[in-house]
């Protein structure tokens, strides 16, 4: 299962490409770059940190829960990759989550490189919990940067049977790449997307409509198999 920021859009969290490449105002690249970061980190961090904050406001969906009642039906079996870096599936109830593009609610230490679990604000610089250096920044993946957890996800769409995803324009490599992958080692593949997205052709099939409605229906169907 590979999500995107389309599963979280009826809670409320915006997705990237749909206001005109917008991402509430900034453009994406003026804010998830290393380059942005090195030149305007105050920026950079007000947006992550007004990122964080609005993560308190908004609620899993009926997406995110319908995932988390096929955890519980296929427990191990089911994994969830997803790119986006709010903890709507965990709040929903998954558990095996992957976020390969970070977490708000993690901060990455350039000083000992270490991650460590962080809820508030990153603007005023405070100090590393682990080393102490107040080098902290947001733990995103950021254009030109490598995600993370890429071999547990290779090794997942090795072994996959099913490979579904969800809510992601497959504008953005290497997730858009892993619908050719999972078929190339023999995983029927679906998409269940507001509207086709960018590689929708490489899915055997597709459904299009809202996140919220699509996912539960499709959950149902196959645990009433
Ligand atoms: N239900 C289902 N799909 C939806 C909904 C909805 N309610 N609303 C929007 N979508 C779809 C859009 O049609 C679009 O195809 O979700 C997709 C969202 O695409 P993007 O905004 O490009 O988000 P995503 O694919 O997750 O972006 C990938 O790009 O900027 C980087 O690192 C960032 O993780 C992000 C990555």
């Amino acid at each position: 299962m590979l999500t995107g920021a389309g599963i979280s859009a009826e809670s409320g969290v915006p997705t990237f490409r749909d206001a005109d490449g917008l991402w509430e105002g900034h453009r994406v690249e003026d804010v998830a770059t290393p380059e942005a970061y090195d030149l305007k980190p105050t920026t950079v961090h007000r947006f992550y940190d007004a990122r964080r904050a609005a993560l308190l406001l908004v609620e899993p969906n009926q997406a995110h829960h319908a995932l988390a009642r096929l955890e519980e039906s296929f427990g191990e079996q089911l994994l969830v990759v997803t790119q986006n870096i709010d903890d709507l599936h965990e709040r929903a109830g998954s558990s095996r989550v992957l976020h390969m593009h970070g977490e708000l609610n993690s901060a990455l230490c350039r000083g000992c490189r270490q991650r460590s679990p962080w809820t508030s604000d990153l603007v005023d610089h405070p100090p590393c919990p682990r080393c102490g250096v107040s080098e902290l920044r947001p733990d995103v993946v950021w254009f030109g940067e490598i995600p993370y957890e890429m071999e547990r996800i290779h090794h997942a769409l090795l072994r996959a049977d099913l490979f579904v995803s969800i809510g992601t324009s497959g504008a953005v490599y290497p997730a858009a790449g892993f619908v050719q992958a999972a078929a190339s080692y023999g995983a029927r593949t679906l998409e269940l997307n507001l509207q086709p997205s960018e590689g929708t052709d490489f899915f055997a099939e597709a459904r299009h409509g809202p996140a919220g409605e699509l996912v539960p229906a499709w959950v149902e169907s196959l645990l009433s198999r």
